[in-house]
């Protein structure tokens, strides 16, 4: 399952590419709003910061199909690299996948709510659909038992249109819609903290360190080595 960052957050994203081993950044209008910045900066930031191999989700602010294409043709030459873009699921939206597609633009759907809206844009041509997980679960409805279907529906129909899952509020939520087979998730920069840290892991690094300085005194081992 890769990693992708759900930030518009500069320093956020800094932090993910140097530490974690993230495949891409996704964004959105509210994302991007957040950051109350100059739009056509943040993404030239962003680029700068991932390379162009890294895949950048940018999603359209128009409604119509025909505007929706020249929004993505527009940002897939102003964003470069490895570009996708982020279209939510309506008539229009599918009609522009479709377009995006035939000019080579790659298509990540997006506001999925349900596996029928999955499949018909995974028909429409799109690379990703993103289910929003946490936005399912805070309306009684179950997130991962919608990618489950969607990954299975997309196994069975021989789709290569891939999972990802979006709108994470627990690492729980993660680790659940890997087991169920996303094939990729995006989280913000405070989830990929949260996901690896655990007491026993500082305690275990904790005790490490005191055994060795008790022999070794503050010498690390490269220090030993390179005398
Ligand atoms: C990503 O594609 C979505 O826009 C995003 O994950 C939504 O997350 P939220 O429900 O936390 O706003």
């Amino acid at each position: 399952m890769l990693f992708m960052v759900d930030s518009a957050d500069i320093q956020g994203i800094k932090k993910c590419n140097e530490f974690f081993p993230i495949s891409g950044v996704t964004t959105n209008p509210t994302i991007i709003s957040s950051a109350k910045s100059d739009f056509k900066q943040l993404l030239r930031d962003i680029r700068d910061i991932i390379g162009d191999d890294k895949m950048l989700h940018v999603q359209t602010t128009a409604c119509v199909a025909d505007d929706i294409v020249r929004e993505a043709e527009l940002l897939r030459d102003f964003v470069g690299g490895n570009f996708y873009i982020k279209i939510p699921i309506t008539e229009e939206g599918l009609k522009a996948m479709s377009m995006c597609k035939a000019r080579g633009i790659k298509v990540t759907a997006t506001a999925i709510f349900t596996q029928q809206q999955a499949l018909m844009a995974a028909r429409a041509g799109a690379d990703f659909v993103a289910p929003y997980i946490n936005r399912l679960d805070n309306i009684i409805s179950d997130g991962v038992h919608v990618v489950e279907e969607i990954v299975k529906m997309f196994n069975m129909q021989g789709l290569k249109t891939k999972v990802l899952a979006a709108s994470f509020k627990t690492c729980e939520q993660v680790h659940k819609v890997a087991m169920v087979g996303a094939h990729s998730v995006t989280i913000n920069p405070d989830l990929f903290s949260t996901l690896i840290y655990h007491p026993l892991t500082m305690y275990a690094i904790d005790a490490f360190d005191s055994d060795w300085s008790m022999v070794y005194g503050n010498k690390k081992a490269g220090d030993i080595l390179s005398e």
